[in-house]
């Protein structure tokens, strides 16, 4: 007779302790976060995506020691195919439009430019992300696109 609300609290306690660990797992899903530094390097090669995510948020760490005039990350987001052409269009937008060009609709979604010790986010609809095409994420500052680059999946 003792034994059974005993029992009864430890499952209570249980379903609890497992409904927090499936929330935060979600949560964790429908973001990354990625680190960019001195030498042109993101610390990503690859993000995916999960299907299920109505939004994804990424959010840049700039880890270096430059300011950034000299060294500007930023993180942006573009099918493969435009990747060489929103390059162009941003080293023409320049620094005054932090090296991205406002009328480019093949821009997909994009944090602002920071320098050292600096963070930016974006959160964009994951909804809109076709499963069937390769995305590219890259730096847009001057000159920084052809090292700072990485792939981006929808997971099904
Ligand atoms: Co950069």
């Amino acid at each position: 007779m003792n034994k059974h609300p005993f029992g009864i609290i430890i499952v209570i306690a249980l379903s609890v302790l497992s409904l927090g660990a499936a929330s935060r797992a979600l949560a964790a899903d429908c973001s990354a976060t990625i680190q960019a530094d001195d030498a042109l390097r993101f610390n990503l090669e690859h993000i995916d995506i999960p299907g299920t995510c109505k939004d994804f948020t990424v959010t840049l760490n700039h880890t270096g020691r430059l300011a950034k005039a000299a060294m500007g990350h930023n993180w942006v987001l573009v099918k493969a195919e435009d990747a060489a052409g929103v390059a162009r269009t941003s080293m023409i937008a320049g620094a005054p439009h932090n090296y991205i060009d406002p009328d480019d609709k093949r821009v997909i979604a994009h944090t602002g430019l920071i320098g050292r010790g600096e963070s930016t986010s974006v959160t964009f609809a994951a909804k809109q992300l076709d499963p069937g095409v390769t995305y590219v994420f890259l730096c847009t500052f001057a000159g920084h696109s052809p090292l700072m680059q990485g792939t981006v999946s929808i997971k099904p």
